[in-house]
This record gives C-alpha cells, sequence and structure tokens, in this order.
C-alpha cells in the first residue's frame, strides 16, 4: 500500500517535473540567456536559494512579502525561499564595498518561489534570467540592459513588432504626485499598477478611496492617459517632474537612434509591483499583450545603502521562463531539439555487446556523443530504440555488406544510407 496515498506520484500545486524532453527545451532557453549575456559582456554569479526573511520584508514590498516560502529553521531563525534574485544581489554588492570594481555587469539564472495564485504564466516555482549593472549612475545602463532584451527576443526568433518594452519612470510618477499634493501614495500607485486593467471610471473610485479630490484625480488621469513625451510635456510643471521626463526622453530617443523604436516605447501605465525602484522601469509583453509580463526591471539607486553598505546605484531586469516558454510554443518558435542529444547510436548484427562498447569508447574519445544498447534484441526492435535515442546517425555494425574497415552509416534526419571508414567517423 502506497504510504501517502494518491499524493505520493503528484507534484505540488505550481512545480514542474522536467522529464528529459521538457529538460531539453528549459536547456535550449537557459543556452540562448547565456549565451546573450556573454555577448553583452555580462558575468555570471549565484547567490543562496534561501536568505534571511528580513531580506525580503524590509526590502520587496507587500505583493511579494505575501508571497514569501518562509519558515524556522532549527535554531529558530526566520528564513525565506528566495523570491527574486535583486536583494541577494545587492547583498553580495554592498558586502563587497570598495574592494569590487565598478560597475559590474553580472548575470544569473535563479529557480524562484513565489506563493502565487495559480494563473497562466505564473507558478510557484520558476526560473529567472537577472541582467544586472550596479556603480553606473548612467543612463546608458539602461540603454545596454534595453539593447539586451532586444537582443535575446531577436535570439528566441521573435521580430521587433513581436513584443512591445514599455518605459515609464517612477522619478515622475513621484513628481506628478508630489504636484498634486498627494499624500497617500502606496494606495495611489497601487491603484495606478491597475489601471489598464481596470479601466478609467474605476481607476477614478479607486483615486478617491485614496483620498484625491476631484480636480487632482482628474489632472492625474490626463497625465496617465498621454501617449507620447509631447502630449505629456505640458502635464510635468515642477521641475522634477520636467527632469524625470527628460530622462525618458533620452532613453526613448537612443532605443530609436540605435534601431529598436519598433519595439520600445512610453508606457505610462507601468508602475511595477516592487517598492525599491527609484527611477526609469520598463516590462516587455507580446504586442497583443495576450500574456502576462515576459520581462519587468528598472532603477534601484537605494538598495545597496539600504542593505548597510555604501551607495551603489543599481538597474537591471528578470525574465521568467514560464511567459517567454507559452510565447515560444504559440508561435511555433521553439526549435526541433529531440535530434540534439546523441551524434552517434551503435547497432549490432552479431550478439555480443562488448565490440559496441569498444567502438564507443573509440568514438568518445574523438569527442563525439554515442549511446547504445546494453542488451542485444532482435535487429528491428534495435532499430526502433535507435529512433528513440535523439542521435542524428546509426552505426550499424557487423554488417557484412560494408568493406573490412567501414561501418554502415544511417543518417536519420535526410535517410541516407552508406559505408564510412571508421577512421573518419
Ligand atoms: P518581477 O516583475 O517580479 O521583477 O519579475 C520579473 C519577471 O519574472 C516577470 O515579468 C515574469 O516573467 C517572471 N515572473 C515573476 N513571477 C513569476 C511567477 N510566479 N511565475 C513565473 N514567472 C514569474 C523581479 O523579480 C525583479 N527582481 C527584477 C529585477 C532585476 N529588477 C531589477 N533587477
Amino acid at each position: 500500500m502506497a504510504i501517502f496515498g494518491a499524493v505520493a506520484t503528484q507534484n505540488p500545486k505550481g512545480t514542474r517535473d522536467f522529464l528529459p524532453k521538457d529538460e531539453r527545451v528549459q536547456q535550449y532557453i537557459f543556452s540562448k540567456w547565456r549565451e546573450t549575456c556573454l555577448a553583452f559582456g555580462y558575468e555570471p554569479y549565484e547567490g543562496p536559494t534561501f536568505e534571511h526573511l528580513e531580506l525580503y520584508t524590509e526590502k520587496s514590498g507587500e505583493e511579494i512579502v505575501d508571497q514569501l516560502y518562509a519558515f524556522q529553521d532549527k535554531s529558530g531563525r526566520a528564513i525565506a525561499l528566495r523570491p527574486e534574485m535583486t536583494p541577494t544581489l545587492a547583498r553580495i554588492v554592498a558586502a563587497q564595498g570598495h574592494s569590487l570594481p565598478k560597475p559590474v555587469k553580472w548575470f544569473s539564472m535563479p529557480r524562484l518561489f513565489r506563493y502565487e495564485r495559480a494563473q497562466k504564466g505564473r507558478l510557484r516555482e520558476f526560473f529567472q534570467l537577472n541582467m544586472d549593472i550596479l556603480g553606473s549612475e548612467s543612463l546608458d545602463a539602461e540603454v545596454d540592459l534595453l539593447l539586451a532584451i532586444c537582443a535575446l527576443m531577436r535570439n528566441f526568433g521573435f521580430k521587433p513588432t513581436d513584443f512591445r518594452v514599455g518605459i515609464s519612470n517612477r522619478r515622475l510618477l513621484n513628481a506628478l504626485l508630489e504636484q498634486l499634493g498627494v499624500e497617500n501614495r502606496d494606495a495611489v500607485y497601487a491603484a495606478l499598477d491597475r489601471r489598464a486593467k481596470i479601466g478609467e471610471e474605476a481607476f477614478g473610485e479607486l483615486l478617491a478611496e485614496a483620498g484625491m479630490a476631484p480636480e487632482a484625480r482628474k489632472a492625474l488621469n490626463d497625465a496617465m492617459g498621454c501617449a507620447t513625451l509631447d502630449e505629456l510635456a505640458p502635464h510635468c510643471t515642477s521641475e522634477a517632474a520636467k527632469a524625470a521626463l527628460e530622462e525618458l526622453r533620452y532613453l526613448l530617443d537612443r532605443m530609436a537612434s540605435l534601431g529598436h523604436g519598433e519595439s520600445v516605447g512610453l508606457d505610462l501605465n507601468i508602475v511595477r509591483g516592487l517598492a525599491y525602484y527609484t527611477g526609469p522601469v520598463f516590462e516587455v509583453f507580446d504586442a497583443a499583450k495576450s500574456m502576462r509580463a515576459i520581462a519587468g526591471g528598472g532603477r534601484y539607486d537605494d538598495l545597496c545603502a539600504k542593505l548597510g553598505g555604501e551607495r551603489t546605484t543599481g538597474v537591471g531586469f528578470g525574465m521568467g521562463d514560464v511567459v517567454l516558454k507559452d510565447l515560444l510554443e504559440e508561435r511555433g518558435l521553439l526549435p526541433d531539439v529531440s535530434r540534439d542529444r546523441l551524434d552517434y547510436w551503435l547497432v549490432s548484427f552479431g550478439n555480443d555487446v562488448e565490440p559496441l562498447f569498444r567502438m564507443a569508447e573509440t568514438l568518445r574519445a574523438r569527442g563525439r556523443r554515442v549511446g547504445h544498447p546494453l542488451e542485444l534484441r532482435k535487429f528491428a526492435k534495435q532499430m526502433q530504440e535507435a529512433d528513440r535515442s535523439g542521435a542524428a546517425k546509426v552505426l550499424m555494425l557487423g554488417s557484412d555488406r560494408v568493406p573490412e574497415g567501414c561501418v554502415e552509416v544511417k543518417d536519420l534526419v535526410a535517410g541516407t544510407q552508406s559505408a564510412v571508414p571508421v577512421d573518419r567517423l
């Protein structure tokens, strides 16, 4: 009798099992992530999968704290599984202090944990590419990261019009709320975050609940409805708002002049749930916004200092594997990786496996990836197994149809068969 009953074979809600066929797809995603990061000169780093609970309760903002997997360890320490990488990264950089030459451009592909409500595109355990630059005040750090996002999407096979990188600025939102004398900023941010989803009327109601007067509500809604910076400019009366507007102009102009105007644009509805952002923020969606965000990030200039380090500016983004994979599947952009596993699969007309081990060893010594049966069955069965093996080519040992020193090779992709000298394999 099974000890746990039906639960024994079922994975926890919001988690995934990766069978080799799924893991091959996963490895394809990781390899594109890594390749792109290395092409941009980012260096890999890692951290622990669990951290002190306070690292998140103090710095990440309410939404993430509600979703923490937290527990007490055997010594009574409050611990949480990491829901995001940014606090860990800031902690590592803060701990290094002056000894670390700045700026650093680092990337990581952590496994993260969030107790999310089950919904499409959101899981409780997922992977997230993180690319971050710490120690650069320049808006060109944002440019570097936005270019990397465009390169990632291109390398996965998306066209520039298939996705949209929307940019806003926390500093601009702050300045607008300051201009309007808004006191209850958190409630207004929460309303702004939902504005695109709930429509103008419900948005107005939330602002009223947050204590905003009718004129201020109208002014904020009008500003948020602007589609271009020129439309927005008259709404920016304070020096702070004007300066923040210019930051956005710089980023949009730069991305357009670098040839990415089709993919990158202003989107004032982007607020970002995380509490630590201090400047430009951005999110990536499929062009029709039919799915949840593919990636999101922004500038966080105070996080290292808040962790007790010296002031080190930061900017970066996270791109999850879940929405990305859904989108790649939907668009037919996942390559057939089923034949990438092995160079050769060996089969035999004889009845002894030793020649197979011997041939496999010879080929592996030449850097080839080789598999073969461990028990010899009928030839037709061996060929079925060869087809399932994921090898591109089958070597048939012991065939009397080929000259001495040769082996019969069947190419499973091209469907051809030929005799090849062993030393040419
Ligand atoms: P985030 O917006 O919370 O930002 O997550 C970024 C991306 O991670 C999302 O756009 C989505 O693709 C993916 N993601 C988030 N939650 C889930 C989930 N439950 N299931 C599947 N995918 C998910 C951050 O995490 C920031 N720390 C990013 C950052 C890096 N900011 C600066 N540097």
